[in-house]
């Protein structure tokens, strides 16, 4: 079995824990059976500042006969990030149709959290952000720009299709886990769309009678995530409250180096996006210390989505092993002094 995965390592750090990685997942493929062909996209700003756009015109249908797509990241300081976003990664997501961007939180055991009294495996949630409307839907516009009374609209996109296919996938998710969802929103403020997702949830709640449903708006759920994150199990929220709830999630589990995630289109018409949750870390870029942790577990979640969960497993049990080992390469954004090459290579022992 051979499968075609389209790099995009972007800018930044992305390309550095791309090519850091790639050579790890061809070899786990290799001991698990199965080959990797992979082709590189150099899209990102370098390009952009060179032809004027992020990647060419018929991106997505170069990107679109591929399994699976691996991103590193995309933004530069020398553009303004709403052009680097909304010319790459945002048009993937949605031309893709990838409504359901899975955001696992794991403290692994070895892992300081900032939060007072978590050990190794007392947080582990996942997160069903939706990935391609809500409020990073591309509607609005400025008016008498330059004037005193300029005026901005910025419009939020809740389509009954988007909604119940995140929302859904939340509940699956659940109820192969503890059993427990709960439904991020701005109900009180925002009577229209939210109060219609929550109509939507509680549709495909009735579907599941085994899962428990919780409720809580944003601004407690930030804080409950630091106060009582040991108590969630799947939390399911719009595009932008679950792009600031994941990187709550991201810090209290230890470094935005470890976080990962998976775009999916869930009707498989178009391939699917794993990325880690991390930027293109300007401060850090080209000093070989970029954390390839996030990317490496981005990876097992594209052998589990790929139908390879051996691999997927190897993989993610090697990092998990490596966190545990007090002797083991750390980068410095987990308190170490390694590069990316040491820790990448590190992994590759313990997986042969
Ligand atoms: P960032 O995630 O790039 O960096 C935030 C902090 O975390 C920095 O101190 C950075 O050094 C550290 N960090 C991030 N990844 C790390 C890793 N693998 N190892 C060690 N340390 C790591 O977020 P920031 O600084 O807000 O954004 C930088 C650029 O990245 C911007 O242009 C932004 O638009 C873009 N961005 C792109 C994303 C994507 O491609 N998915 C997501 C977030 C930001
Ligand atoms: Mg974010």
């Amino acid at each position: 079995m051979a499968y075609d995965i389209a790099l995009v390592p972007g800018d930044g750090i992305g390309p550095e824990v791309v090519s850091a990685t790639m050579p790890l997942f061809e070899s786990v493929a290799d001991d698990h059976g199965f080959e990797i062909n992979s082709t590189k996209y150099d899209w990102g700003t370098e390009y952009y500042l060179e032809h004027g756009e992020m990647m060419p015109s018929d991106g997505l249908a170069q990107l679109k006969p591929h399994d699976s797509i691996l991103l590193g990241a995309v933004g530069h300081p020398s553009v303004p990030d709403h052009i680097t976003l909304n010319g790459l990664l945002l048009p993937i997501r949605k031309g893709f149709n990838q409504q359901v961007c899975r955001r696992p939180s794991v403290l692994f055991e070895g892992i300081d959290s900032p939060l007072r009294g978590y050990g190794g495996g007392d947080i582990d949630f996942v997160v069903f952000r939706e990935n391609t409307e809500g409020e990073y839907a591309d509607v609005g516009g400025r008016e008498h720009v330059g004037f005193d009374h300029e005026v901005a609209v910025q419009a939020a996109v809740f389509t009954k299709e988007g909604t119940e296919a995140i929302v859904r996938a939340a509940f699956e998710a659940a109820s192969e886990r503890e059993g427990l969802v709960t439904s991020i929103t701005k109900s009180n403020a925002q009577a229209y769309s939210m109060v219609f997702w929550d109509d939507v949830v509680e549709e495909v709640a009735a579907d599941y009678p085994d899962v428990e449903l919780e409720r809580l708006l944003v601004d407690a759920a930030s804080m409950d995530l630091i106060r009582r994150p040991h108590e969630f199990d799947v939390l399911v929220a719009s595009n932008l409250f679950g792009d600031i709830i994941t990187d709550i999630g991201a810090i209290i589990t230890g470094s935005m180096g470890l976080a990962p995630s998976a775009n999916i289109n869930v009707t498989d018409a178009y391939p699917s996006m794993f990325e880690p949750v991390h930027g293109s870390a300007p401060d850090i870029v080209g000093e070989g210390v970029a954390n390839p942790l996030a990317t490496v577990l981005s990876g097992s979640m594209l052998f589990d989505h790929l139908g390879e969960s051996t691999a997927s497993t190897a993989l993610w049990s090697a990092v998990a092993d490596q966190l545990a080992d007090e002797s083991a390469p750390r980068t410095p954004d987990l308190g170490g002094d390694a590069g990316t090459a040491d820790v990448v290579a590190d992994l590759q022992n313990r997986l042969s």
